[in-house]
């Protein structure tokens, strides 16, 4: 599948397929995004410039904006952000995908850009070129977390709500090219910083 027929799949998606939570309540949804934005608050600095790439509406971007981070939540998908602005109005949004952030911001780079259940729908060619774009739109030493799973059987996702799995190897070759150090953090999605391509 192609980025954007997983993008198009997500626009018309019925809120409850977002999230497994969904289907258990609403209140374990949402407890679900504060206990991860508590978990992104142990390697995001305090007051960073956080982009959610993917922010759906808003499960997690919105309690990041809480803990005080200055958020841009992103997504390709219209419906999404409209679910989250009537949640936070306040919140600042961005239509866009990876292309769009870039243009969006010019110079301007992220302290921190965080990711989750985004990549893992994308095929490789798609999900190493979005974190590519991603690490582009991140400041020099500044920290990026993927959900980007390895796996002992990689698989490419082949459906919309398919996961992608990665070779340690592979994820290791897409890191030094695309300029990300992987940092121990003990968080379940990988934690990266922003370094020099190659390096
Ligand atoms: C499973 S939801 C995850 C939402 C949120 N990150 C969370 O953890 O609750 C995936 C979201 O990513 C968005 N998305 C998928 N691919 C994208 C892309 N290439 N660019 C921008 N948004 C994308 C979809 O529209 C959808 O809202």
């Amino acid at each position: 599948m192609s980025a954007d027929d997983v993008i198009q799949a997500w626009d018309q998606a019925d809120p409850t397929s977002i999230h497994p939570l969904r289907q258990v309540s609403e209140e374990a949804y949402w407890d679900s995004g504060r206990a991860q934005a508590d978990m992104l608050a142990t390697v995001i600095p305090d007051g960073a410039k956080v982009l959610d790439f993917g922010c759906g509406d808003g499960r997690v971007a919105i309690p990041l904006a809480a803990l005080g981070y200055e958020v841009t939540a992103v997504d390709a998908s219209q419906r999404m952000l409209d679910r989250l602005a009537d949640r936070a109005p306040d919140l600042s949004t961005l239509h866009a995908t990876a292309d769009g952030v870039l243009n969006h911001l010019g110079r301007r780079k992220m302290d921190a850009i965080v990711s989750l259940a985004v990549l893992i729908h994308h095929d490789y060619k798609d999900s190493r070129y979005t974190i590519s774009r991603l690490r582009a739109a991140t400041k020099l030493g500044g920290i990026l977390v993927l959900d980007w799973p390895v796996s002992d059987q990689p698989t490419e996702a082949d459906s919309w709500i398919g996961v992608t799995t990665w070779s340690r190897q592979q994820q290791a070759d897409a890191c030094a090219e695309i300029g990300l150090e992987p940092v121990d953090s003990g968080l379940p999605w990988g934690v990266y910083r922003a370094v020099k391509a190659g390096s």
